[in-house]
C-alpha cells in the first residue's frame, strides 16, 4: 500500500489547549473536523501518550486556536515538538486564559471552546467528539493550512501528529574524531560538528543555533 498518498489528505493547524493541575497546557493538532452544523460538533485526534490528552480526560473541556499563515513558527514548534509535562509552552508566547482555558493568541484568527461529548480509543490515539460551546474571532487573516506549513514553512510533523511518515533510514556517518553533539532543546535532534553554524536551523522543528546545547 503506497501511504504517500495519505498526504494528499488536507488539513488546517490548531493549538489544543485545557487546563491540567491548575496550569495551561495544550499540543499543535492537525486533526481537527467539523461533524454536524446544527449544535456543531466537532472532532479531533490526539496520542493517548500527549499531556494535552490526559488533561482534557480529566477535564472534559478544550479549546483550539486556529492558527494563521503568520503564526509565529516557533510557537509551532515549541507546542508540537516539546511536551507540556516539562514545559510552561504558554507562558513563552501571547496568550489569555478565560474560564480556565488557554488560547493561543500569536496572529490565531479564531478560537473555539469544546465540550467533550465522547472519547473512541485505539492503540496509539483516541477521537475526542465533541461540542462547540463558544467561539471568539481572532486576526483578519488567512488561516494555516497542513499544506502551507509544510510547503512554504518547511515544517514537519512530529512523532505523535497522526500524519507522520518516519523518514527513509539514512546511512549513518562515521562520527569524526574531536567532534561535539549538540541537542536541540525542543525536539531533541543532534547536530555533530565542531559548532553550530550561525544559520543552523533544526531540520525537525526549525529553532535556531541558539537552542542547541553542547551535550
Ligand atoms: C504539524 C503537527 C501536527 C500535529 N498533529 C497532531 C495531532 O493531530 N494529534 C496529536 O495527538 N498530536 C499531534 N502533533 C504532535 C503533538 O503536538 C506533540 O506530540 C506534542 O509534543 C504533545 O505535547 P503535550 O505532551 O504537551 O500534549 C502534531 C505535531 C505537529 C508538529
Amino acid at each position: 500500500m503506497d501511504l504517500t498518498v495519505l498526504y494528499q489528505v488536507s488539513y488546517g493547524m490548531y493549538v489544543a489547549g485545557a487546563q491540567k493541575d491548575g496550569r495551561p497546557v495544550g499540543c499543535v493538532i492537525n486533526t481537527v473536523c467539523q461533524i454536524t452544523s446544527e449544535n456543531p460538533i466537532l472532532s479531533i485526534c490526539l496520542n493517548r501518550d500527549n499531556y494535552t490528552y490526559k488533561a482534557i480526560r480529566e477535564t472534559g473541556r478544550f479549546s483550539l486556536s486556529i492558527l494563521s499563515q503568520e503564526t509565529n513558527p516557533n510557537a509551532i514548534a515549541m507546542f508540537g515538538f516539546s511536551s507540556s509535562r516539562e514545559k510552561d509552552k504558554f507562558a513563552r508566547f501571547d496568550y489569555f486564559v478565560k474560564d480556565g482555558l488557554p488560547y493561543l493568541r500569536e496572529k490565531a484568527c479564531g478560537y473555539l471552546t469544546c465540550q467533550v461529548l465522547s472519547v473512541t480509543e485505539m492503540e496509539t490515539h483516541a477521537v475526542i467528539f465533541a461540542r462547540l460551546v463558544d467561539t471568539a474571532c481572532g486576526e483578519k487573516l488567512p488561516p494555516m493550512t497542513y499544506s502551507y506549513y509544510y510547503n512554504v514553512i518547511k515544517g514537519k510533523a512530529s512523532k505523535n501528529a497522526p500524519t507522520y511518515q518516519a523518514p527513509a533510514p539514512q546511512a549513518r556517518q562515521p562520527e569524526a574524531a574531536g567532534t561535539s553533539k549538540w541537542v536541540c532543546d525542543v525536539c531533541g535532534h543532534v547536530y555533530e560538528g565542531e559548532r553550530v553554524p550561525d544559520d543552523y536551523k533544526c531540520p525537525i522543528c526549525g529553532m535556531d543555533r541558539s537552542h542547541f546545547k553542547e551535550q
